[in-house]
This record gives structure tokens, C-alpha cells and sequence, in this order.
């Protein structure tokens, strides 16, 4: 298999993509911090952005930075995925355009988008080598699962085909279809596809700290990794892991009250108010576990009516417990 030139920096940091988490809103909180390459947009229907969905300019906003910001579809068929490429191409800056063959939420996967792909690996290789003619603006990459069976030959074969086809990386969350988010990850996988490959592979899942990414680069070999939860938690974590790699006793200080509070200002400048409720529980869900009494103030946030009542019971809370508000991280 050929190789070609890595269109991702050495030790990439990706943020992934999460309908619901990886709008606009925590794409600049975390880009602000700095030490990410790579952010995705929130999954979007390349069907629905055909036929012009009401939300879909902010699904696929790519600011405030598109050159570092990838368009993540999911497709149901080829003709449209191909299309919603085209469009893409013409109206969308962004660093690239991602394919998911990893989701496995039912209606999704019923519908023949997300896992489903993984069933046919002759016509996703086919989708990809179409895709990457109709997109020429960007990179073109996929995020996929181990699959269906705990079969390393298929899915090498799987991907060894999307390689072929002209997929620039592949990001792999190591793992099956009906594992969701449970049992660990099998990244002995990531190891063997990156060994297997000629183009870089990403690994992804559970990585909760700079130690944790370390050691899976270590172990994997991998080319990069992609981080999803714990970026929600820690919206500073790239760039924690940037300053530890440049010194290793490197302090970084965060004051988590503003953190909430500028979350909550972008949220408020990026998305239209019938999402700030739901995006703002999503946010804080993961966020509080910051906190030293999260149990009380994700319970008060998960209830809250509107922002005003999520900005009180922070500021209730902060107010006394004011030793959570400024932490040093490592
Ligand atoms: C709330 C939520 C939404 C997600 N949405 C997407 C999505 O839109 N596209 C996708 O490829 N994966 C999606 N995923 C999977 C993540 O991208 C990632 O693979 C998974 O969370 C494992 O990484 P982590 O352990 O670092 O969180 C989602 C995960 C979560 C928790």
C-alpha cells in the first residue's frame, strides 16, 4: 500500500466528534485554551443538509477556526453523501470532511448510515473513492468501530479498502457494534491497523489523562489521539498535554467558575436559544465532575429551567465551596 503525505501534524490531538457537545460553543472554549489539531463538528445527515434542515448552519458552523475544524457526516446512500461532498465543497470552509461508520444508535444504523457501512466494505470503499473525488478542499477521513465480530482480519480488510479508496486517516474507537460504551477498548487493534496501513490511524476511547495518552501512544504506536469526554470535563486537557510534553513539571491553573461562565457566553452567542438548555445539561454533566460536591450542583443544573438558574446555583455553589474555583492541573 502507497503511502502519502500525513495531512495531520506528528502526535495529533483531535477533539471527537458528539452530537449534543461538539457545537460551536465547546469547539472555541477548547481552541481558546490551545494544544488541539483537530476539531469535529457534531455528526451531521448529509441527507438533511440537502434538503436544507432548519438547524444545519449550526450543526456545520466551522468557526471560529475551519482550517483546524473537520465537517463530520453520516450518509444513508451514496448519491447523496456524494452530493452533500459536492455542496459541502462549495459552501462549508473546513479542514475536511469525516465519515462516520462508527455510530450504532438504532435509528441511525437502521437506516443504513453509521455502523451499518461496516456490513459492506465494497461499497463503503466505493462511497470513500467517490467522496474524495467530489471533495477536493480538504482532507477526507473515517471514524469507525471495531465492527460487528472481534474479526482483526476483517476489519483490517474493512479499512485497508477505505485506505485504497483515498481516505487520508482513519480514526478507530476500538470497539464492537454492541459495546456502546462499555468494556474496554481492545487498542492492540490500533497497534496492528497502524502497523497494517499505509496511512495514519488515530486511536480513540477512555483516555482520561496526559498518562493515559502517553501510555497509548506508547503501546499503540498511533499516530494520534482523539479525546471526546474528557475534553467536556476538561476543556483545557490539550493544552495540559501540550505543556507537559514541552515540561514535564509543567502547572497549569484554571479557574473553573470562568470556564463555566464563558461556556455559557458562547452558547449563548452561537446557538439559538431553544438549544441552550439541552446543551448547557449536556456541558455541565461532564463538567461538574470538576468539582469536589458535583453530586448537588449537576443535580441543580440537570433541573434548571434556563441559564439564569444554571449561572445561580454555580455561583451558590462556588460561593461555598470557593476552593473548587482556582485548580492546579497536571
Ligand atoms: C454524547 C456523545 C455523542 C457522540 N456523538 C458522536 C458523533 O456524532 N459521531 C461520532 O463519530 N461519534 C460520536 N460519539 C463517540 C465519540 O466520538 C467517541 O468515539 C467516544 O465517546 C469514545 O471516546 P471518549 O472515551 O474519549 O469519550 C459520541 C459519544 C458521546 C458520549
Amino acid at each position: 500500500m502507497s503511502s502519502r503525505p500525513s495531512p495531520l501534524p506528528p502526535n495529533a490531538l483531535l477533539l471527537a466528534p458528539m452530537v449534543g457537545l461538539s457545537h460551536r460553543p465547546l469547539r472555541e472554549l477548547i481552541l481558546g485554551f490551545g494544544g488541539c489539531d483537530r476539531v469535529y463538528t457534531e455528526m451531521t445527515s448529509a441527507a438533511g443538509y440537502l434538503s436544507g434542515a432548519p438547524y444545519d448552519r449550526y450543526f456545520l458552523d466551522t468557526g471560529p477556526e475551519p482550517e483546524r475544524t473537520i465537517l463530520q457526516f453520516y450518509a444513508t446512500d451514496a448519491p447523496r453523501m456524494i452530493e452533500a461532498a459536492r455542496k459541502a465543497a462549495r459552501e462549508i470552509p473546513a479542514a475536511g470532511l469525516d465519515l462516520n461508520f462508527g455510530c450504532s444508535a438504532p435509528h441511525i444504523e437502521r437506516s443504513g448510515g453509521g455502523v451499518s457501512w461496516m456490513k459492506d466494505p465494497a461499497a463503503a470503499r466505493d462511497l470513500v473513492a467517490r467522496v474524495r473525488d467530489a471533495y477536493s478542499p480538504g482532507s477526507l477521513s473515517a471514524k469507525l468501530r471495531v465492527g460487528y465480530d472481534d474479526d482483526y482480519a476483517r476489519l483490517r480488510d474493512f479499512c485497508g479498502g477505505l485506505a485504497e479508496a483515498g481516505a487520508d486517516w482513519l480514526v478507530l474507537h476500538p470497539r464492537l457494534r454492541s459495546e456502546k460504551l462499555r468494556r474496554t477498548g481492545r487498542w492492540d487493534y490500533v497497534r496492528r491497523l497502524k502497523a497494517d496501513l499505509g496511512i495514519p490511524v488515530v486511536g480513540n476511547g477512555d483516555v482520561r489523562s496526559p498518562e493515559d495518552r502517553e501510555a497509548r501512544v506508547r503501546d499503540s504506536g498511533s499516530d494520534g489521539i482523539m479525546l471526546g469526554r474528557e475534553a467536556v470535563r476538561r476543556p483545557w486537557i490539550f493544552a495540559l498535554i501540550r505543556g507537559l510534553e514541552r515540561d514535564p513539571g509543567y502547572r497549569m491553573t484554571v479557574d473553573r467558575a470562568a470556564v463555566g461562565e464563558t461556556f455559557l457566553r458562547l452558547l449563548e452567542e452561537h446557538l439559538p436559544p431553544e438549544f441552550h438548555i439541552s446543551r448547557a445539561r449536556r456541558f455541565f454533566f461532564y463538567y461538574c465532575d470538576n468539582l469536589s460536591f458535583a453530586h448537588h450542583v449537576r443535580w441543580r443544573i440537570q433541573n434548571a429551567p434556563d441559564l439564569k438558574a444554571i449561572r445561580q446555583a454555580l455561583a451558590e455553589y462556588f460561593e461555598e465551596v470557593p476552593g473548587d474555583r482556582e485548580k492546579v492541573n497536571r
